[in-house]
């Protein structure tokens, strides 16, 4: 594939090329650019990062999600084998001999593809069996299964609460999250990051004019990698009155006794009313689902029309990651690997003076705040062997890029030692 052409944009000359695209199109929105100027604005845009080697989003893995792999770069034709950091495979089991088995077997048994919703039909013995083993794994009373965790985030949230209802959710939160909040009609309000005594006030200030409050916020987060203060998230719960939704998508299967995530790990699974999840990172596979109260079953499975609407899970990704969580039951060697190279990656990390700020999961932040250093870093990083996506907004703040380095089980130290001294190398010569 050859690089994209350059076509006259009515909107030339408003930005440099190292802006963020949808940074760019909020700028043209506010100046009342309409489709075909942000289209061609955005096109430029694209163009100018690719014709300077610094547009990560079209890279690809030839070879499969691993430590290392094949990164294609379908606009200068060129493949590389890198060691890769962006895939959230913590534990590796996307590559495990039992669960490639599961998924193949299964898909012998059941065929491919699940045909329609889990509302209509579409769902086998190896869904529910998924569904049982899920609760038990949170130690909640009932699960639901969803074809993705975003999904399951934009249903359930969307049929959690209504016109009337406060949703209150971290400043931080994943998109699916937010998305699910503004499908819901609920007055919502964001809470500073990590900030309990942000979300008491907006409580104490809004709560009681609302029928129901619902309080949103992820155990692990995906972009900076640190822990929510669950404990006093609960401890205000005792004060307020509202029902609790935790996002485990980062914890989910390494963190507490079976994988069971961190909510499990600090013994507070009664007291979060609605643990969300997926099946695509920890476990391998595709999915995602909503622990709770049996009561609420029935108003997620009507009122979501992501899981009425959609087919549900293959029957192999559903019996992969059936096999994942058997290989998660503690002690998992997965999980311990895992926990070993956060530290040593943390560790060498440190060790050369770059501040992970408040980061404790696998999830490990290099901040890079001026966006065209950034991307300067990460073409040569590439250049090097060293594969990540660069993180620029919207899935973090325009102020706020970063190269996302997920570590996993299948990482070795000889992975974790070259990048480091990549990393130092490409940080001090695009100084
Ligand atoms: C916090 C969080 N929630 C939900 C999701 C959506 O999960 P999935 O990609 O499995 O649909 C993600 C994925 O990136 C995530 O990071």
């Amino acid at each position: 594939m050859s690089a994209l052409t350059t076509r006259p944009s009515d909107a030339e000359g408003l930005v440099d090329r190292h802006t963020p695209l949808v940074e760019l199109k909020n700028r043209l929105d506010a100046s009342g650019a309409n489709l075909a100027q942000l289209s061609a604005a955005l096109y430029k845009q694209k163009n100018a990062q690719i014709a300077a080697n610094l547009y990560t989003q079209d890279r690809y893995c030839a070879t499969g999600s691993d430590a290392t792999a094949v990164i294609c770069d379908p606009h200068h034709d060129q493949s590389r084998t890198c060691v890769s950091w962006c895939v959230n495979h913590y534990t590796g089991l996307n590559r495990h001999p039992e669960v490639l088995r599961a998924a193949q077997e299964a898909t012998e048994q059941y065929g491919t593809g699940a045909g329609t919703s889990g509302m209509s039909g579409g769902m086998c013995d190896v869904h529910k069996q998924l569904e049982s083993e899920l609760a038990r794994r949170v130690a909640k009373p009932a699960a639901l299964l969803f074809p993705t965790g975003y999904t399951a985030n934009l249903g359930a949230l969307s049929a959690l609460a209504r016109s009337g209802d406060l949703i209150l959710f971290d400043r931080e939160s994943h998109a699916s999250i937010i998305d699910g909040i503004k499908m819901s009609g609920a007055k919502w309000l964001p809470f500073r990051h990590n900030d309990v005594a942000d979300l008491e006030r907006k409580l104490a200030h809004h709560g009681s004019r609302y029928r129901d409050v619902l309080v949103v916020a992820e155990s692990a987060y995906s972009m900076s990698g640190d822990f929510a203060p669950l404990a006093d998230l609960v401890a205000l719960k005792r004060r307020y009155q509202f029902r609790l939704y935790i996002d485990e998508a980062h914890a989910f299967g390494f963190y507490g006794q079976d994988g069971g995530g961190y909510c499990r790990q600090l013994g507070l699974s009664d007291d979060v009313d609605f643990v969300m999840s997926t099946l695509s990172k920890s476990t391998g596979s595709l999915g995602g689902f909503i622990a709770c109260a049996e009561q609420y079953i029935p108003l997620l499975q009507w009122c979501a029309n992501s899981y009425i609407f959609q087919a549900c899970v293959s029957p192999a990704d559903a019996a992969a990651a059936l096999a994942s969580l058997r290989l998660l039951r503690s002690p998992s060697p997965v999980v311990q690997r895992l926990h070993e190279n956060n530290r040593y990656m943390r560790d060498a990390l440190q060790a050369v003076g770059i501040d992970l700020k408040n980061s404790q999961s696998p999830v490990v932040p290099i901040y890079i705040d001026q966006p065209e250093r950034l991307l300067r870093v990460n073409r040569r990083l590439y250049e090097n062997g060293v594969f990540s996506v660069s993180v620029v907004y919207p899935a973090v703040k325009p102020s706020e890029g970063r190269i996302r380095l997920i570590v996993t089980a299948r990482h070795s130290q000889q992975n974790i030692d070259y990048t480091v001294r990549q990393i130092v190398q490409c940080l001090a010569s695009e100084g």
